[in-house]
């Protein structure tokens, strides 16, 4: 059991009296709980390297004041029955709001401290059409586990740091030959950074473009973790509305706003309504930002999900001018949890981002790393892709065909053939959370759009996940909901 707790053999209080107060102060302020186990006092005494007599008189004096009680046989416990007025033991959480008060927070600790920033997990419900899940029991475990075993050795190749936080180079140069294959990116393995998932990817681009104060264009729905790491920079948020062809781009270039110094879109599936961005606008918008140099963040989260529609190339493809900067995740493709990103930057910006890496968490996992590059070169990954678009596409036609089937032409599905989550209007009296809380009810979990609006959201939208429902599931969803939703016709 670890137990750390402050002593100083140098100092004038003797020993025992310094194990006494800390591990009091450690009860008063609710950081050992009524009913916790202590070390015993011989693991206590090898983990301060003080004498077991020292840890015993200490031991003795709190369980004198009623601090500690001992079950026989089991050990020693903080006190179950500690007087009220002795604890000062509000829960940590709830005094959170003191401790903010209490200590000045950077721009990024304020923000923090205000926002809904965790990811809490969801009522547990039959049905749920939470987006972004992929099909979790068609990955292929056993060849990854294979693949994992490989590499599993204890050498230094495999459990050291490395002293390249950009990633490891063969997996950079599998993924840039991927992406120029499947995603018509330009570029080499020395323009790519492997990272934490897209998320650590737009944190360490905003860190390192980003002042308190300087603008960001965001699309408007867009995607909130996005949103929220930019405020939590201390950015200024332009919205920029999206219609069917995506970012409505003349909007931002013909803005009077101080300067852009950003601009995040989602050009091959716009977050959340779906749209795909069009030529037009995709020229328009890397010939402003080259003109007005603004960096563009192309975040291309699901962009390997398209039905029986020709894929679009990404926009960094396009870019003349060194004005984007590429996104990718393992996230929607592989798992979630796999937590391995890449951006794709212009060459000059590649040391200053190894370097925050560096700083950040020194590099990815080297294991995940090595097995990925092998998953990459040794073809799984475009099987797998191959694999779960035509699953996908199934679980779409399923998802379309069940909303028409229960709602007929009172609802508009909004976005293109793609990706991994639709966006549905519904036409319907009820208020948004009415709605969440019904389905819920019924056992059925579906997420209103509002919450992805900077301004006011038109209301009665909802994001619909399929890629982890089996058809059985989606039909059975969709039947309950239609029971709890009435809709105008
Ligand atoms: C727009 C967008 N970008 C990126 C991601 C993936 O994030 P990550 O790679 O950090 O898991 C998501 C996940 O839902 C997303 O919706």
């Amino acid at each position: 059991m670890d137990f750390v707790i402050n002593i100083d053999p140098k100092a004038a209080l003797p020993l025992h009296r310094q194990v006494y107060t800390e591990i009091r102060q450690a009860i008063l302020t609710g950081r050992l709980t009524p009913g916790e186990k202590l070390p015993s006092t011989r693991v206590l005494a090898q983990l301060l390297t003080v004498s077991r007599a020292t840890v015993t008189q200490s031991y003795e004096m709190l369980l004198s004041e009623g601090y500690l009680e001992t079950i026989i046989g089991s050990g020693t416990f903080v006190c179950r029955q500690l007087p009220d007025e002795l604890l000062n033991t509000t829960p940590i959480q709830a005094k959170s709001q003191k401790i903010y008060d209490s200590i000045s927070l950077s721009t990024y600790g304020k923000s923090l401290s205000q926002g809904k920033y965790l990811h809490l997990p969801e009522a547990e419900v039959d049905i749920s059409f939470s987006y972004g899940r992929p099909a979790f029991d068609q990955f292929p475990i056993k060849l990854w586990r294979k693949l994992l075993s490989r590499h599993c050795q204890a050498n230094k190749y495999i459990l050291d740091y490395t002293y390249d936080s950009q990633g490891y180079l063969l997996l950079r140069e599998a993924i840039a030959a991927y992406l120029s294959r499947s995603r018509a990116v330009k570029c080499n393995s020395g323009q790519i950074i492997i990272v934490g998932g897209s998320q650590q990817g737009i944190d360490l681009i905003t860190r390192i473009l980003i002042d308190r104060g300087d603008w960001v264009a965001v699309e408007d729905p867009g995607y909130l973790s996005a949103r929220r790491a930019f405020l939590a920079q201390g950015a200024n948020l332009f919205p920029v509305s999206v219609d069917k062809s995506g970012l409505i781009v003349n909007h931002l270039t013909t803005a009077i706003i101080p300067k852009v110094k950003l601009v995040y879109v989602t050009p091959s599936h716009q977050f959340p309504t779906g749209a795909t961005l069009s030529l037009a606008r995709r020229l328009e918008l890397l010939a402003w930002a080259q003109k007005s140099r603004v960096m563009i963040i192309e975040d291309d989260y699901d962009s390997e999900y398209r039905y029986g529609e020709r894929p679009i190339p990404a926009l960094q493809g396009l870019d003349q001018g060194n004005s984007v900067i590429y996104v990718g995740t393992f996230s929607k493709v592989l798992f979630p949890a796999l937590r391995l990103g890449y951006l794709v930057l212009p060459a000059n910006l590649v040391p200053i981002f190894a370097r925050g890496k560096w700083l950040a968490d020194r590099q990815c996992n080297l294991l995940e790393q090595y097995a990925l590059t092998d998953f990459i070169s040794e073809g799984h990954l475009e099987r797998h892709i191959r694999r779960m678009r035509s699953l996908y596409d199934g679980r779409r036609q399923t998802l379309v065909q069940s909303l028409f089937e229960h709602f007929g032409n009172t609802i508009e599905i909004l976005g293109e053939n793609a990706g991994m989550h639709l966006m549905v209007k519904f036409n319907t009296q009820l208020g948004d959370d009415e709605i969440v809380q019904r389905a819920a009810l019924a056992g059925v979990n579906i997420g209103a759009a509002y919450p992805q609006y900077l301004k006011d959201s038109p209301g009665s939208e909802f994001i619909f996940g399929y890629a982890e429902l089996s058809n059985q599931k989606i039909q059975e969803g969709v039947r309950r909901l239609a029971e709890v939703i009435p809709i105008q016709n």
